[in-house]
């Protein structure tokens, strides 16, 4: 299911082109909110916002917690394109189907690529409400070959074999760390490895065990993909996830996540994540 499927240039550049004829909009910075994230979007001005089942060919967003549409705007002086609601391969997507997004993206002028997600804890510093800047990630699917640059490679967007060892923008980090101080929320922030696993069940005690084992700091079902395609095309990047809950790692507490939990805890920061997101933006400099 997940190897086969290609895109061509030629439909990327087709809903890049559609989207350009919509919207006076030229994005300089694109945002993908998570699970509970999506009201970044709602700040941005002079919105114009597309469902994506208005999009030519775009993906369709089946989750609960993701609105699905992408929303255009200005946000601290920046023109941003905002996905509210992302594509997991969970869902059934391939894996370019579930990246479409961020090659449009790159065509339509975007330099700088924000990711937030919302994941689990796995380690002792972290807890639920904590925000953790992404250092690096383990890209669980893309180790066994689940990759969405599996395939021909086209030469236009990148490399065949693009490095992954600065994926996550060092001068980014240290930026939003600072804001982080600055906004009274260093407490709850620090830097942390987040894992892609695929997904859709949680994780059983044992796989969470290996997963802390490996040095794991947080785990999700997303973002690893994306990154991995825009950092293939050489856009700049930053990710964050917001920390929902625990993973549990023992068979005594019977504690156990949900999916309504997690998109609770989304809610309940999702104002610091913003502002922080914002700020961010803000203090970009724009190549
Ligand atoms: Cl505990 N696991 C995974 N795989 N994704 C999550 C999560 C846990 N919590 C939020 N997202």
């Amino acid at each position: 299911m997940h190897s086969k499927e290609q895109i061509s240039h030629d439909e990327y550049q087709k809903t890049a082109d559609w989207l350009m004829s919509q919207t006076q909009h030229r994005p300089q910075v694109a945002i993908i909110c998570g699970s509970g994230l999506g009201m970044l979007c709602d700040t941005l001005k002079c919105q114009d916002s597309f469902a994506y089942s208005d999009i030519p060919g775009f993906p369709q967003s089946t989750v609960q917690g993701h609105a699905g549409r992408l929303v255009f705007g200005e946000l601290k002086g920046k023109t941003c394109v905002c996905m509210q609601g992302r594509f997991h391969m969970y869902e059934g997507h391939s894996l370019c189907k579930t990246t479409f997004p961020i090659r449009v993206f790159k065509m339509m002028g975007v330099d700088t690529l924000i990711v937030t997600n919302a994941a689990g804890s796995l380690a002792d510093g972290l807890q639920p409400g904590d925000i953790m800047i992404i250092k690096d990630h383990v890209n669980f699917p893309g180790l066994v070959g689940l990759n969405p640059l599996s395939g021909p490679n086209d030469d236009k967007f990148g490399l065949r074999f693009p490095a992954m060892s600065g994926c996550y923008d060092r001068g980014l980090r240290c930026l939003a760390m600072e804001i982080a101080k600055q906004q009274g929320v260093a407490g709850l922030t620090r830097e942390g490895v987040y894992a892609m696993v695929g997904g859709p069940n949680f994780e059983t005690i044992a796989e969470a065990r290996l997963l802390h084992r490996l040095g794991v700091d947080a785990v999700g079902m997303s973002t690893a993909p994306e990154v991995v395609v825009a950092t293939h095309c050489g856009l700049r990047v930053f990710g964050l996830s917001l920390i929902t809950n625990k993973v549990a790692t023992s068979y005594e507490d019977g504690e156990s996540v949900d999916h309504e939990g997690v998109l609770e805890v989304g809610r309940l920061r999702s104002l610091a994540v913003q502002q922080l997101v914002a700020e961010l933006v803000s203090r970009l400099e724009i190549n």
